[in-house]
């Protein structure tokens, strides 16, 4: 594994960024990894028109790479619409994650974040999620 990606992960899961939870939040999602139980849970507030995140939080118990991975993803989507959460895939959070080498397990930690944030978001729409969405 690359220096880059420790040093990611480490900061992140060190000094979590958008940890907490949003009072009134208007979408409150929580999903676990079923390998292991670890969960993460997000609260995010929309703009009046419900379209554009402005604020975002999560809570959390797991390993360092899924807890860093949910902080990175909450200031990467701060800002974005709801569609451009919806075409975000796992390569653009791998490469925020600094592209590390991971096994099928630890991949699964590294996503857990970006799968519970799209359920909330397809949820929040009324649309189906499946893992490919
Ligand atoms: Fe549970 Fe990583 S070991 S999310």
């Amino acid at each position: 594994m690359s220096d880059i990606y420790y040093e990611i992960i480490l900061d992140h899961y060190r000094y979590p960024r958008n940890k907490g939870q949003i009072e009134n939040a208007d979408i409150k999602v929580r999903d676990s990894n079923p390998l292991c139980g670890d969960e993460i849970e997000y609260t995010i507030k929309l703009d009046a028109n419900k379209n554009t995140i402005i604020d975002i939080k999560f809570e959390g118990k797991g390993c360092a790479i899924s807890q860093a991975s949910a902080s990175i993803l909450s200031e990467i989507v701060k800002g974005k619409t709801i569609d451009e959460i919806k075409q975000m895939n796992k390569d653009n959070l791998l490469k925020e994650l600094g592209n590390p080498k991971l096994g099928p397990t630890r991949i699964k930690c590294a996503l857990l974040p970006l799968k519970t944030l799209k359920l909330g978001i397809y949820s929040f729409i009324g649309q189906h999620f499946t893992e490919e969405s």
